[in-house]
């Protein structure tokens, strides 16, 4: 009998041309997590880069932060909605409409009107893969 898992991969082994392969990911919190290949998101191959990938009906902002490490937050800026974005040079996150300024890592508010920080999820990278869990 085909367990869950098993149909998930056979599943997404079947949309080979999708845009973005979602896979199923070994372990208890497979359901949670998701992961894409970085020949779909070529930003994210060289640190500083960043890319808006749609996960579950909404954009999440991903940073590649350093050589093994890479970002995942919520590019809906708390203050009136706009999309931020990462700054390389200053290493924040920034909102271009009234200039609120978050950390990269953490989400909080540096600086700005925002009345909160952004959402951050749990992201990394392994190997070819970014791997996020939304949840
Ligand atoms: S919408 Fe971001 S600071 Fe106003």
């Amino acid at each position: 009998m085909m367990d869950r898992r098993s149909f998930f991969a056979r599943l997404v082994a079947a949309a080979g041309g999708a845009a973005l392969a979602w896979l199923a990911l070994p372990g208890k919190a497979w359901a949670k997590k998701m992961a894409f290949g970085l020949d779909k998101a070529e930003a994210l191959k060289k640190v500083g880069g960043q890319a808006l990938i749609k996960l579950k009906d909404k954009e999440i902002l991903f940073v590649r932060d350093g050589e093994a490490s890479v970002r995942a937050l919520d590019p809906l800026c708390p203050h009136e909605k706009c999309k931020v974005t990462y700054d390389d040079a200053s290493k924040k996150v920034v909102c271009p409409c009234h200039k609120s300024s978050f950390e990269l890592a953490t989400g909080k508010v540096l600086s700005g009107p925002s009345p909160r920080g952004l959402t951050t999820y749990p992201a990394e990278l392994s190997g070819e893969k970014v791997i996020v869990s939304l949840e």
